[in-house]
């Protein structure tokens, strides 16, 4: 809900609470053990932010923010809300589009191999830094080569050739080692598994699409972009990987903006936890480079966590609005981290942050969010205002509506194969092994020929000797006898002459 200053009015402690819309893009954190209320929390705030005019996008993992899409209703836990802050909830729908990875609970989104990057892929393979190399080495020559890496097997059309003809690219691209080349080969089949299929390829999403703004009721407002993330949630390496490169889409894709009345765009991270377990240390710094940097792009990013402690410190400290749920504190662990949320308020004199943190109730949350200079508010025992969607899931038949209605299916709907990697690959190897075909076929005539040339001369050279011995037989022995006739003359007269 937005207030009469244009403020995101989203939770009530004796007063209204309200994010400043200018600090939006100082970035989030809702966090609360489960059942808590971080959910309904985040669609509070996404729909506060749509009332603004600004879209989001949030991963959705058990289905129930797709209520956005459909007006709430009253319930008795709603009601009572609405007497203690003494306000009407005007329940009402929210512009909402759908899109799944896989293609089955909204429309696809489909990026390039080459536009998802070494290092991402690295990240969802777990590649060892050789074989980072190697993959590099596979982008780099089909980039050099105009070969359009689209697909996975594209992917792995390349590989198979690169590997083939490693020798040929050493000098020039680095060793290439076939045990590389065989491992992350293997990776590739459990990423198609993961239904890396239906993922990678064309066409590819495009961004611009989450940046649309609705005329509802006559207020214009920002989209809702939800990605169902039930499935994808059971292979976290995709999913986190997935998630990355729309933000760094996202980052690439804007203008530096520097301050703003409100920000252009809002990145809801959920089961954020997800992302930095067993992170690349490259990984690592490009999330922290990304999230620090994007915030001068009107981008705020907010991630929902069980536990604050499974986000890396220096992410954690980029995060300036905190909406913190009731935690739990079973273990000596938990009691210290719930000793470090507590610490990382600004204490009220009201309470004791630490004693609250284990007794808020459903809904209820300690806030603190930055004021107009920046700085942190203290902190506030608060109950969350409650959406003006539907809390929890719509039905299929529903799902189906929104995204036949959303105008994205002609789009995304069918996949799109054009001439890549893959294909222009086969086109080589049938162009070579004709070729190699016609080698065979022209030394085998050179032969032929050569042997028919040989025999020739063998029968030319017999005849030639036949002639020369049967010529022998007549004048050969007439001359025999002439010259023994002249011999014998001969001999008579130098005998005669001697008497
Ligand atoms: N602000 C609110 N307004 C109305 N109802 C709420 C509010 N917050 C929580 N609830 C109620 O509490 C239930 C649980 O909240 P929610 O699903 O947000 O918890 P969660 O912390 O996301 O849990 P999990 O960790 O299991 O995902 C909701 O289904 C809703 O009925
Ligand atoms: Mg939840």
């Amino acid at each position: 809900m937005i207030n009469s200053e244009e403020k995101l009015y989203v939770a009530h402690s004796d007063h209204p609470l309200v994010l400043e819309p200018k600090m939006a893009n100082r970035h989030g954190l809702i966090a609360g053990a489960t059942g808590t209320g971080k959910t309904v929390s985040l669609q509070v705030l996404a729909e506060s932010f749509s009332d603004l005019g600004v879209p989001c996008f949030m991963a959705d993992m058990k289905g129930d923010l797709s209520g956005v899409y459909k007006a709430g209703e009253l319930t008795k836990f709603i009601a009572k809300r609405q007497e203690q802050f003494g306000v009407t909830f005007e329940f009402q729908p929210y512009p909402t589009q759908f899109f799944d990875v896989y293609g089955e609970q909204g429309h696809p989104m489909r990026v390039t191999i080459k536009d998802f990057g070494v290092l991402l892929f690295s990240r969802i393979m777990s590649l060892t830094d050789t074989q980072e190399g190697v993959l590099n080495a596979v982008f780099r020559i089909c980039e050099d080569k105009n070969m359009p890496l689209d697909d996975l097997k594209d992917l792995r059309a390349a590989l198979n050739y690169i590997g083939q003809n490693a020798k040929e690219f050493q000098t020039e691209y680095g060793n290439i080692s076939s045990v590389s080349v065989g491992s992350i080969q293997r990776n590739l089949l459990a990423l198609e598994e993961q239904g890396g299929n239906q993922f990678f390829g064309l066409p590819e999403f495009d961004i611009d699409d989450f940046f649309s703004v609705e005329k509802m009721n006559g207020i214009k407002k920002g989209m809702i972009n939800i990605l169902a993330a039930d499935k994808l949630y059971n292979n976290p390496k995709l999913y986190s990987a997935f998630l990355m490169w729309l933000l760094t889409t996202i980052y690439n894709k804007l203008p530096e903006v520097g301050d703003m009345d409100k920000p252009k765009f809002i990145f809801f991270f959920d089961e954020a936890h997800l992302l930095f377990d067993d992170a690349s240390k490259a990984l690592m710094e490009q999330i922290e480079k990304v999230v620090r940097l994007i915030r001068s792009k009107g981008v705020g990013v907010y991630f929902i966590t069980q536990n604050p402690m499974d986000i890396p410190e220096n992410v954690l400290g980029q995060l300036g609005n905190k909406i913190q749920h009731a935690l739990r504190a079973f273990t000596p662990k938990d009691q210290k981290a719930v000793k470090a949320v507590a610490q990382s308020f600004r204490a009220n004199e009201s309470f004791d942050t630490e004693k609250a943190l284990l007794e808020l109730e459903t809904g209820e949350a300690l806030i603190s969010f930055l004021d107009e200079k920046g700085a942190p508010t203290i902190v506030e025992r608060a109950k969350m205002l409650c959406p003006q969607g539907q809390i929890g899931p719509i039905t299929e038949e529903e799902r189906r509506t929104a995204i036949k209605e959303s105008g994205l299916e002609k789009k995304y709907g069918e996949t799109v194969e054009r001439e890549s990697a893959y294909e222009m690959l086969i086109k080589e190897s049938e162009k070579k092994k004709k070729e190699e075909e016609e080698r065979r076929a022209q030394e085998l005539a050179e032969k032929e020929e050569a042997k028919r040339k040989k025999e020739e001369e063998k029968e030319a050279k017999a005849k030639a000797k036949k002639s020369a011995s049967s010529s022998t037989t007549w004048y050969g022995k007439a001359l025999t006898s002439i010259a023994k006739t002249l011999g014998n003359k001969l001999v008579n007269e130098v005998i005669k002459k001697m008497k």
